[in-house]
């Protein structure tokens, strides 16, 4: 579907959601069947043979118990279509007959939609590009072939702070130039500058999983400070959940079953060069869960080929536990220090890149390697290795996997596999038990058992100024989830439904796979008050108790360097709190 100019009023987000039945939506990717007040089915996003995909068309809200995806109906709709936020809520009214506001007020919304505005920024890079020596110069020292070249639509934006604000100011408005990111802008007292925003740059158009041009990277020729600069991120534009060169990768992905996962655009291109065509960028080192999605829907294995340098590296261990949580194998690229693909293309050549990719060997056989000891641990050691192997593969859902790696580990460790799991499954339980086992684990922690009542719309809350500040949640994503309801909270005159809080974090995708979690594993909250209270005031001391471990810090900080005034103000903050903490009677197992 095209991009188009509709404007997202949180009017339209809420119109959407009261006109769609989830079901409706569930209902062509999976058969359900009704279970009390849920249906339940096999999940359209993972292989399974038990189902563990269940629907709450009362919530409105869908959770895999074997996968952890999960959302609202939007969300569904997204994953299964490609649709990205802003067309999925345009196409989801259209079917509803829902009237479209148009950002431009007046305009009809047959206006010119973005995706044509980017598409004609598109064609001008490409062909500026066919005309300038210095940047073909450059991709010509990189060693990129034309076909690639091609392949992959580069282009060039020259030297010019009105270059498309010419060439384009005939065929569209400038405010559309403008929200389709291509231009900058400041205002100046009553006048509003803008001037294009990539200048003098190598242009690569990044287009979503559907071939649809979302927005462009662009890498400095110059001596510009920012080597890259990308489309400033807007619903449309969301780099956690896309993949660069994704497009082009996804056939060949689907018949290799494998994905190559580099940081960057020129790895992609050196993979492609180096006849790899299933390769994608994360562009930029943090993998988020979205992407992780993504590949799971076209690959059963990823290969990680991020930069060997320590940012790589760490960012490999990051992206590990959320590959593996969506059932993919994991490999590594071996890569040395301070090599990326492109590099090792261009220093070895492209037989070496294919080399190393078919020599990447199992990531969580040689994470397991690292952490395990040597001959004979004493038992203290075998306990701490014990918990971290428990860590490594506790996001792994096939039980299988997860125990043949463990039994391992267990061997290395000289101890009964049985003792290793004993803690993440009963020791009689069959293997399908698994990985509900590890979900409920979470699922109970303190901050999302509070969300869990604070969200049910069983309990009369206490007012709004009452409730703890955001600070108190220690998990992110809780934190979040939290402060969108307080917010609300704060706005409103009751407590807001679960259904507002949904669609102020739309889009979120990692808070609405938790707040779904939450909200349908969530046992009755009804005549649960003081269950609340005593969770909040948990958290609360829990909170109070960090601050007061960090005050000491920043107090000998503060003696250290002879700063009075500020030991001051911190002593008295250290006694205010610590009478807070004493006052409130420590309940008979705290934090
Ligand atoms: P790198 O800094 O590793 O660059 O960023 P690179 O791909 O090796 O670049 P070359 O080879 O010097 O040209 C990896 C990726 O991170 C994203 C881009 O997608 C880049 O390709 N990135 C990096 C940004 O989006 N912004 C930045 O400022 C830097
Ligand atoms: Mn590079």
């Amino acid at each position: 579907m095209a991009l188009s100019n509709v404007h997202l009023t949180p009017q339209l987000i809420q119109a959407v959601r009261d006109s769609i039945d989830i079901l409706d939506i569930a209902a062509p990717h999976t058969r359900l069947e009704k279970k009390g007040t849920r249906w339940v089915g096999l999940c359209p996003f993972h292989k399974e043979k038990t189902p563990s995909f269940s629907v709450d068309p009362t919530q409105g809200l869908y959770y895999c118990f074997g996968c952890g995806a999960g959302g609202d109906a939007i969300r569904l709709h997204m994953l299964t279509t490609g649709d990205d936020f802003p067309a999925a809520i345009e196409s989801l009214a259209r079917l509803n007959g829902i009237p479209l506001p148009t950002s431009g007020g007046a305009r009809s919304s047959d206006g010119p939609d973005l995706g044509a505005v980017l598409e004609a920024a598109a064609e001008l890079f490409t062909g500026e590009l066919a005309k300038a020596s210095r940047p073909r110069e450059y991709l010509a020292q990189r060693k990129i072939p034309a076909e690639v070249i091609e392949k992959f639509g580069l282009g060039y934006a020259p030297k010019s702070f009105d270059f498309l604000l010419e060439r384009l100011s005939s065929r569209f408005e400038r405010k559309d130039l403008v929200s389709a990111g291509l231009l900058s802008t400041k205002d100046e007292g009553d006048r509003a500058r803008a001037w294009d925003r990539f200048r003098d740059r190598l242009m690569f158009p990044i287009r979503n999983g559907s071939g649809r041009l979302v927005g462009f990277g662009g890498r400095t020729l110059g001596d510009d400070r920012a080597k890259y600069i990308n489309t400033a991120e807007t619903d449309r534009f969301q780099k956690r959940t896309l993949l660069y060169g994704l497009d082009l990768a996804r056939r060949s992905a689907r018949e290799e079953g494998t994905l190559l996962l580099v940081e960057g655009y020129f790895d992609v291109i050196a993979a492609v060069a180096s006849g790899i065509e299933w390769a994608v960028a994360s562009m930029g080192t943090a993998l988020a869960p979205d992407q992780a999605r993504l590949l799971s829907r076209y690959a059963e294995e990823v290969v990680i080929g991020y930069d060997g340098d320590r940012a790589g590296n760490e960012a490999c261990r990051r992206a590990l536990p959320i590959l593996l949580a969506r059932g993919l194998a994991v490999r590594r690229m071996e890569m040395g220090d301070g090599e990326d693909p492109d590099t090792v293309r261009l220093d070895e050549g492209e037989e070496a890149v294919r080399r190393r990719v078919d020599a990447s060997t199992d990531f969580v056989a040689s994470e397991l390697d690292r952490i395990l000891p040597g001959h004979d641990p004493d038992p203290p050691t075998v306990a701490r290795v014990a918990k971290e192997v428990r860590e490594l593969l506790g996001p792994i859902p096939d039980p299988v996997l997860r125990f043949g790696y463990g039994r391992r580990a267990a061997d290395r460790l000289g101890m009964p596999p049985d003792l290793l799991f004993q803690r993440h499954q009963p020791r009689s339980a069959g293997e399908a038990a698994a990985p509900r086992t590890v979900r409920k684990r979470e699922v109970t922690s303190l901050e999302e058992r509070a969300l869990q009542l604070l969200m049910s719309g069983e309990i009369a809350l206490p007012a709004a100024a009452d409730l703890p500040p955001v600070d108190v949640f220690l998990d992110g994503i809780c934190g979040n989830i939290y402060g969108h309801f307080l917010d609300l909270y704060r706005e409103g005159t009751a407590p807001p439904e679960a259904g507002a809080v949904l669609s102020a974090l739309s889009g979120q995708g990692e808070e609405l796979d938790r707040i779904a979690r939450i909200l349908l594993e969530g046992e009755s909250c009804s005549e649960k008050l003081g269950e609340l209270e005593e969770a909040l005031r948990r958290l609360n001391r829990r909170w109070q108790q960090n601050r007061l471990r960090r005050l000491a810090l920043e107090i000998n900080e503060a003696q250290r360097q002879g700063d009075a005034d500020r030991l001051e103000t911190l002593v008295e903050e250290k006694t205010s709190i610590s009478r807070v903490l004493h006052e409130v009677e420590p309940g008979p197992q705290t934090l």
